[in-house]
């Protein structure tokens, strides 16, 4: 069966959902920050401390790279894996690209507390998540299969979307 893979900006629900989609369908779970920090060894925002975002871009396009080989795996990415459009073609080899959405205050209060997201440590967290994503959103667009809006939705409710659309589509 092919990867589901879980694109879209932070606060999305990416692995909340991802987690039930998995244990639903019976398939893995994989989640590229997860995975990244632990190969750095440290969390994904002192990794941007330490080395960067240049450096951070470079170790998740080798990750997805390496994942695109999955099988049966539901994938759960970081909000900027779209900058590098060959981390959507390696995910593309063989999986469904679903786009998580959200509008910039849903996301805003959903990740206002978490001090693990290095892109909004900015005096104005509200006006950069509406910055990237006004960057960001045609990338979203060009890689997505399928776009599900949530901002009227719990994770769960998010996975039981993405079950949902899975059902009407071939993913054999
Ligand atoms: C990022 C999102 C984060 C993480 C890193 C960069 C981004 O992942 O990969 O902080 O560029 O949007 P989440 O989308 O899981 O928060």
């Amino acid at each position: 069966m092919k990867n589901i893979v879980l694109i879209g900006m932070m606060g999305t629900y990416k692995t909340t959902a991802g987690k039930i989609v998995a244990k639903e369908l019976k398939k893995k779970f994989l989640d590229t920050d997860k995975i990244l920090a632990s190969r750095f060894n440290m969390s994904i925002n002192r990794y941007f401390e330490k080395y960067g975002e240049q450096s951070f871009r470079e170790q998740e396009h080798m990750l997805c790279l390496e994942l695109g080989d999955e099988t049966d795996t539901v994938i759960s990415t970081g909000g900027g894996v779209v900058k590098n459009y060959d981390n959507i073609l390696a995910f593309k080899k063989n999986g469904i690209i679903i786009c998580l959405s959200a509008s910039p205050y849903q996301i805003y209060s959903r990740i206002k507390n978490s001090k693990t997201r290095p892109l909004l440590k900015s005096p104005n967290p509200l006006k950069k998540i509406e910055e990237i994503l006004a960057e960001r959103d045609p990338l979203y667009k060009k890689a997505a299969d399928v776009i599900i809006h949530n901002d009227y939705m719990s994770g769960r409710q998010t996975a039981y979307a993405i079950l949902d659309y899975i059902k009407t589509i071939k993913t054999d």
